[in-house]
């Protein structure tokens, strides 16, 4: 028989549960933007907007954070240290790949905004706020290279039961995530001025694939976002399609002037400078090889330098192919009827290939292509140094100084159909869909002295 104690406990998690799972449904409408005292440019607004205005979906509470371990695997629980208060949280930041704000976030991590009422709401650096590799030290539009989505989806599910509106695919391997397919399944739940509609609308076939986010610092020098250079025009209302976790259109509507705030500070964004030694000499001669090698689709770097916006046709980048073909015609035409495409934003709704993207910060912004498939710059130079299966070594710290990019371990064999998803995820194979590592040739002629040149160089812009 239980004793009272627990019988206290059972009863005190069910009506928790409860409670949590009908704020799941209530708190986004009762949302509140809270303004900016401080704040007094558009920048300044925009950063202040993205650190503390809770825009879509609440995710959970602080108290949730705490029960999470209820749903773990016995290794991970096994791994919380009742004598320490902080064990839970340090735990689930590892797990679910977050890291501290660098901002007073009462205590909540850099992916979520924190109400005065301990509500935490996913914000935009769920994918796009990191560490930076080699110090660790947290940034706003570092690509958030060990978040696991589908875990934490997962968990939160089974913590409280309660089904997220539909069948998604979050994400197959960690660091990466199926972003543009969530973007296609809220918009199509849409009518084309935001509103909800019953039916969703159909998209054609599209696929799912795992996407490595964008760094942030390349915005300022883009004619057209994403990977497929497939939006152009005006990026404030486009980029606010991850605010569709809201259920009001009209509250989406009325959020533009915060996002027009939100692109200003976008673009002030610096990449961070390679905290280690560089051999001036080597990269000065790395220079050569990259004038004569890659500035004609990435561009000239430097006080005069000229980033090209140049798509390179699929049949000559030969990168992965799922991302271009398997976002739909449907959706890119769609996406040009509704609000988001009525200010001069604009859909290419026949892309061709995938953009050569300026390579600032390009040290920091592994792994490598728009899945993420190449975990170092060598090995985007060098076929055979491309792993068909491996694993990262350690977190978003670790860094490899000498090929550039993750450290990891290369495996034999896939994941082992008996591991645990959780740690399924953190084996990136390659012969999945969306995560093939061919393409890009341009490097494989180049002689072995070149690359370390050529590498060296990187390290610099
Ligand atoms: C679930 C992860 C995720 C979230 C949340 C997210 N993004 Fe992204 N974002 C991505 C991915 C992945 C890409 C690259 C997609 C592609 O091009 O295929 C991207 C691309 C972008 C780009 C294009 C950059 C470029 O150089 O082309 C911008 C700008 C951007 N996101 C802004 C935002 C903003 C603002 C928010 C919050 C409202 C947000 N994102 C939320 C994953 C995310
Ligand atoms: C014909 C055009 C072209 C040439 C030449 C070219 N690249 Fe690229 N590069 C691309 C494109 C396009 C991508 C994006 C591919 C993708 O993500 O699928 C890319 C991606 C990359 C990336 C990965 C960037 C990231 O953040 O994921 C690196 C690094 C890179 N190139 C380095 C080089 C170097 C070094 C050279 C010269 C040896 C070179 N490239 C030559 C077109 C080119």
């Amino acid at each position: 028989m239980p004793n009272l104690r627990s019988l206290h406990r059972i009863i005190f998690v069910a009506a928790f549960l409860i409670l949590v799972a009908s704020s799941f449904r209530l708190q986004s409408h009762s949302a509140v933007n809270v303004s900016p005292s401080v704040a007094t440019t558009p920048e300044e607004r925009g950063l202040y907007n993205l650190t503390h205005n809770p825009y879509g979906m609440m995710l959970m509470t602080k108290q949730m954070l705490e029960k999470l371990p209820m749903v773990w695997e016995s290794e991970w629980k096994s791994r919380v240290d009742s004598n320490d208060p902080d064990s839970i949280r340090q735990l689930a930041f590892e797990r679910y790949g977050f890291n501290e704000a660098t901002w007073d976030n009462r205590g909540g991590p850099m992916q979520m905004v924190v109400t005065d009422k301990g509500m935490m709401y996913q914000n935009c650096m769920l994918c796009h706020g990191g560490s930076v590799p080699g110090t660790g030290q947290g940034m706003i539009g570092m690509p958030n290279t060990e978040l696991d989505m589908q875990t934490l989806y997962d968990d939160l599910t089974k913590l409280t039961r309660y089904k997220p509106p539909f069948d998604l695919t979050f994400a197959v391997s960690r660091g990466r995530t199926n972003a543009f397919v969530f973007s296609l399944e809220l918009l199509r739940r849409r009518n084309e001025d935001l509103s909800a509609r019953k039916a969703p609308l159909p998209m054609g076939d599209y696929k799912d694939s795992d996407l490595d986010p964008i760094p942030w610092w390349h915005l300022k020098k883009k004619t057209a976002m994403y990977v497929d250079a497939g939006t152009t025009g005006d990026f404030a209302r486009p980029i606010m399609q991850f605010t569709m976790g809201e259920p009001s259109g009209e509250k989406i509507r009325s959020w533009e002037n915060d996002f027009k705030d939100v692109l200003a500070y976008l673009k002030t964004i610096q990449p961070p400078k390679y905290p280690f030694a560089i051999d001036a000499n080597l990269a000065a001669e790395g220079q050569q090889v990259f004038s004569k090698n890659c500035a004609s689709c990435h561009g000239t770097y430097g006080a005069a330098g000229k980033y090209p916006n140049k798509v390179i046709p699929l049949e000559v980048i030969g990168t992965d192919d799922v991302r271009l073909k398997g976002l739909t015609k449907e959706f890119r035409a769609y996406f040009n009827k509704t609000w988001f495409a009525q200010n001069s934003s604009h859909a290419v709704e026949d892309p061709k290939g995938y953009v050569a993207p300026p390579l600032d910060g390009v040290w920091a912004s592994g792994p490598y292509f728009h899945n993420g498939s190449v975990p170092t710059i060598y090995g985007v130079l060098t076929k055979e140094a491309r792993p068909k299966y491996f694993r990262r070594i350690g977190g978003a710290k670790e860094f490899d100084q000498k090929n550039v990019g993750l450290k990891y371990e290369t495996l034999d064999t896939p994941a082992p159909a008996n591991l645990a998803p959780e740690a399924r995820r953190r084996i990136v194979d390659t012969t999945l869909q969306g995560l093939g590592n061919q393409g890009h040739p341009f490097g494989f002629r180049l002689s072995e002295k070149e690359k370390w040149q050529v590498i060296e160089y990187l390290k610099t812009l």
